[in-house]
């Protein structure tokens, strides 16, 4: 292969490593996604479905007196606010059966009840 030939084919291939170069500096560059950490309350519907369900319900007032307040009651009651029920969630409480939700689930279901406030 002539010298000139090789000489001619670089710019063929420069333009390729370019747009690979662009795009691992553009993913580095980009901020980490602030919505994946984020408290989701769609995701603290699927937490108390599964684990609080069975004394809880989510919408409407309990006429059951065995059962316990629906979220959007406790939502309801003066200063039910974020840090309120994030303490809460860290505590053990009778009469409720220990449980123990993830961080990210507990703000997830924090999420989901100041989400229900009137
Ligand atoms: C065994 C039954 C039971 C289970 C299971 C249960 N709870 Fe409760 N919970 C209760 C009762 C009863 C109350 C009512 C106490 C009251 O009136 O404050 C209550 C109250 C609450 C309150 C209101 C606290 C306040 O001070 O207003 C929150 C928030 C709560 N529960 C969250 C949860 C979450 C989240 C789960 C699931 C991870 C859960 N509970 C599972 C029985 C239960």
């Amino acid at each position: 292969m002539a010298m000139t030939d090789m000489i001619s084919l670089r710019p063929a291939w420069r333009a390729p490593l370019a747009a690979t170069i662009a795009l691992v500096a553009s993913a580095c560059a980009s901020p980490p996604q602030p919505q994946a950490a984020a408290a989701n309350a769609a995701r603290g519907v699927t937490v108390v479905t599964q684990w609080c369900s069975e004394c809880h319900a989510i919408m409407g007032v309990e006429s059951n007196a065995n059962r316990a307040p629906t979220f959007e009651q406790v939502a309801a009651r003066p200063g039910r606010d974020r840090a309120y029920l994030t303490t809460f969630l860290n505590e053990d409480h009778f009469p409720m059966s220990t449980y123990r939700l993830l961080d990210d689930e507990k703000a997830d279901v924090v999420a989901m009840i100041v989400g229900l406030k009137p």
